[in-house]
């Protein structure tokens, strides 16, 4: 069965039970926080969620999707891809678990003719919130699937909220079993490990019947809905019986190509270019053209790879364009969008080739100049990026290619300089794509702990849509989220734009994002404008004031449950305190009211304030906890809160003035995280 066989079986399976196909959506969804469509259920969120009506409850799709949590490693083994297609069947509160687990398996075993012998499954273990997923359990095995073939998983088999809240549920996956010579030998090798015995191929049903809250709460949805996912090339790989997706015939003229034409062959640069040519000539016919932010940057990214990966392989000039033409011609018949953009995607390979190439030659013929003794040094690493425009990603992926030593850590540490040093930096992790859009961006200066208000900054960077905003300044009064503290709120004006700031995040070099609404729709902010930022002087003061609280609470604990108590993590905003700390038991009433009477014995000692700057060095001396060690930038300054002789503690947060402001503490609730760790929830009574 070929992959167009394959991908039309599925389908036509699912409308003979009484599903109803929708068409792949693009590759750009219409959520601006989301890079790319990651799956065929985002489309479906409207009606997995009720917001809109359903049409139909039962439906199917093959949907184009892009993943970027793989982009390093794609070319290392044979599974994964950045582009794929995804097959995905949903019932909007019609059949559940029971039905959607036997489609799975007629499909596979009756339409597919699977060896049954081969499949195995995963269901929900169950944790502290979730039950174990019995239900399923039981409907494996009365189709016959035999007990050690079904595993249980925690973590893989439950499918969380895309956001920090959301619809979630459980899950069943269906692995398939390549056989012992594949495997990793051990004993206790089974779906969920690391090596590729078992090849996941099917997340045969998310059971969405719960709602995950902000703070962590579940709750039971009044509905339920099942989402499956596949993903095409592996199940193609598996009808095929071939090692790797990159051996079907959905890659065989892309890969073929590129075997004939290149003179230094090597299977991760064949397979590198063969993945990305998919995802470049898909990604541009969707409208999205190579630049140096969001979504465009990754087409660039994917394209500057190609390119080098080109030249490994000893490819002429201008192939990736004519390669792009076999994607072309291979996948139109079912993505007709494509062949529509056939010229505009060879063209901007072309002048991507042209305006990339030659740095990409001037630059790894200076790289051979740097290397002493098979290492790179930090600096000379910078050195490429700042004459060659190397970003990092290429950077690495051309000293992982010829096998060169380096830190990425010595590149940052030399890029951060360059930069304004006499910022605290402290870095608190954020995602990728969020470093990746603004890796080019200069540090912002933040200006917010001295001061609430700010005139003519900067507008460096902004992008938006309907009435959804965000941008980059030169400088900040804004507090960016970090170290558990949530991101300022305010007011953003100039010349007739008003912006209602609600969160600000920030790159790990330091890169301010803030994110808003436009109060008015008459004017939009652009690019150079001068700026006026108004910092909600209210929710700030309140959110320091809670912050201050959980550095006493944290000093408190530690003297009431003793010194091995360590903070694990906060979350702190203008109304609520969430402080976690690894602890083995559940406090008792007494321990709580003592901790409370502590910190509010400390409150009403007006203690002071002070905030200071260190060296590292200078405060291990001090012997301040450092408990999120690994986190801090150990050549830059460091910020010392201190609270009379309570408390010392490093910290990034707005703490300001004297303890006399703060409400009563009280602790409102206390809970179990996971194993060892506990949780309490707390605010300030006023
Ligand atoms: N949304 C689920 C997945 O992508 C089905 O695995």
């Amino acid at each position: 069965m070929n992959g167009k066989e394959i991908r039309e079986k599925f389908i036509k399976f699912f409308i003979k039970n009484n599903h109803t196909e929708f068409k792949s959506s693009s590759l750009v969804p219409d959520d601006e926080t989301l890079l790319f469509t990651t799956a065929g259920m985002v489309q479906m969120v409207p009606f997995l969620m009720r917001e809109k009506e359903i049409i139909s409850p039962r439906v199917c799709s093959v949907q184009k999707s892009f993943r970027t949590t793989d982009i390093d490693d794609i070319g290392s083994d044979g599974r994964h891809l950045t582009f794929f297609e995804m097959l995905g069947s949903w019932s909007f509160g019609d059949y559940y678990k029971k039905e959607a687990i036997e489609l799975a398996y007629e499909l596979l075993t009756e339409e597919f003719l699977l060896d049954k012998e081969k499949i195995w499954v995963s269901i929900f273990k169950g944790d502290k919130d979730i039950p174990k997923d019995s239900e399923s359990y039981k409907y494996w095995l009365d189709l016959g699937l035999k007990k050690e073939r079904i595993v249980e998983l925690v973590q893989d088999n439950f499918w969380g909220p895309t956001g920090v809240e959301g619809p979630c549920g459980p899950s069943t996956e269906i692995y398939y079993d390549n056989g012992e010579e594949l495997g990793c030998g051990r004993e206790d090798c089974a779906p969920g490990c690391d090596c590729d015995r078992f090849l996941e191929i099917w997340n045969a049903g998310v059971f969405m019947e719960y709602y995950k809250d902000e703070n962590g709460n579940f709750s039971k949805l009044p509905f339920t809905n099942v989402d499956t996912g596949a993903g095409l090339e592996r199940l193609v790989m598996v009808l095929q019986d071939k090692k790797s997706v990159f051996d079907t015939d959905l890659f065989e003229p892309i890969v073929s190509k590129i075997k004939a034409e290149s003179s230094k062959f090597n299977e991760r640069s064949c397979r590198i270019i063969a993945d990305h040519i998919r995802g470049i000539s898909f990604i541009i016919s969707d409208g999205i053209i190579p630049q140096n932010e969001h979504r465009g940057y990754i087409l660039r990214r994917l394209i500057r790879k190609s390119l080098l990966h080109a030249k490994t392989l000893g490819l002429k000039d201008f192939f990736l364009s004519e390669l792009s033409g076999v994607v072309i011609d291979t996948y139109s018949d079912v993505y007709p969008e494509l062949s529509s953009k056939r010229d505009l995607v060879k063209k901007i390979l072309d002048e991507e080739e042209v305006k990339f190439g030659k740095t990409l030659d001037k630059g790894l013929k200076r790289l051979d100049g740097l290397i002493v003794k098979g290492k790179i040094s930090g600096d000379n690493m910078f050195l490429l990026h700042d004459t060659y425009g190397f970003n990092i990603d290429i950077l690495r992926d051309i000293l992982k290619e010829r096998e060169i030593e380096f830190s990425e850590e010595d590149f940052y540490k030399k890029l951060n300089e360059q930069k304004d040093r006499s910022r605290i930096s402290s870095s608190f992790t954020l995602g990728k794509s969020i470093e990746e859009e603004f890796f080019d961006y200069p540090k912002t200066k933040f200006i917010g702990y001295d001061d609430l208000r700010l005139k003519d900054a900067k507008v460096l960077f902004v992008s938006q849509g309907e009435d959804e905003v965000y941008f980059v300044l030169d400088q900040t009064p804004f507090y960016a989220e970090g170290g558990g503290q949530v991101g300022d709120r305010g007011i953003v004006l100039s010349n007739g734009v008003e912006i209602e700031v609600n969160n600000v995040k920030k790159t790990k070099r330091g890169v301010y994002i803030h994110f808003g609404k436009y109060k008015n729709f008459s004017q939009k902010l652009s690019s150079e404008d001068l700026v006026t930022c108004i910092v909600d002087k209210d929710i700030r003061e309140k959110t320091s004031f809670n912050h201050t609280a959980v550095h006493l609470l944290n000093k408190a604990m530690k003297i009431i449950l003793g010194d091995q108590v360590v903070q694990k993590g906060s979350f702190i905003d203008s109304e609520k305190i969430r402080f976690d700390f690894n602890f083995d038991r559940a406090l008792s009433l007494e321990e709580i009211k003592t901790i409370e009477d502590l910190v509010n014995e400390n409150i009403l000692k007006k203690e002071d304030i002070e905030v200071s700057e260190k060296n590292f060095e200078d405060i291990k001396k001090l012997g301040i906890d450092l408990p999120f060690e690994d986190r801090y930038d150990k050549n830059s300054k460091l910020r010392v809160v201190r609270i009379g002789d309570f408390s010392q503690e490093l910290c990034g947060g707005t703490h300001k003035g004297n303890t006399s402001s703060l409400g009563k503490f009280k602790i409102t609730k206390q809970e179990s995280v996971s194993k060892g760790i506990r949780r309490v929830r707390a605010v300030l009574e006023y």
